[in-house]
């Protein structure tokens, strides 16, 4: 079975023209995971390891990159602003073909040339928890 997760989508289809629908600045406006804060966003179950899932209608992204060690990213991709519609061994982008690493959001083929966002998370028992602030640094722009 492909490790290919896709929640709440229809398909690769559908989710190639809802992440062309989606396209935009990045930098406009808060981001879509901001009104999650404080909120589980996945159960630890969902999230394979090795990869990840694009979770909450494509608002984040959740990666296991090793077994227990559980990451999230923005899914807004650095490029043009689409949503990321996969996770297999990494992070990507199906409007232009950006793929960005699990374990750090960096890029490891463009044309992105900035890394995904990362974000803050707790895991809770088998909750993993989007943190209420964000980690210095993020803040202010
Ligand atoms: S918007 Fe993601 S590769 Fe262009």
């Amino acid at each position: 079975m492909s490790r290919r997760r896709l929640i709440g989508a229809a398909g690769a289809a559908g989710a190639a023209a809802l992440g062309a629908a989606a396209c935009g600045s990045p930098d406009e406006g808060p981001a879509p995971h901001d009104a999650l804060r404080g909120t589980v966003v996945a159960q630890t179950s969902d999230i394979p390891v090795g990869g990840g899932s694009v979770v909450i209608d494509g608002k984040l992204v959740v990666t296991q990159p090793e077994k227990g060690d559980f990451k999230a990213f923005s899914a807004v991709c650095t490029h043009a602003g689409c949503t990321v519609q996969e996770v297999e061994a990494t992070v990507n982008c199906l409007c232009h073909g950006s793929e960005f690493d699990i374990a750090t959001g960096d890029v490891r083929s463009g044309p992105a040339d900035r890394p995904l966002e990362e974000l803050s998370i707790t895991v809770d028992g088998t909750d993993i928890v989007l943190d209420e602030e964000p980690p210095q640094g993020e803040q202010g722009s």
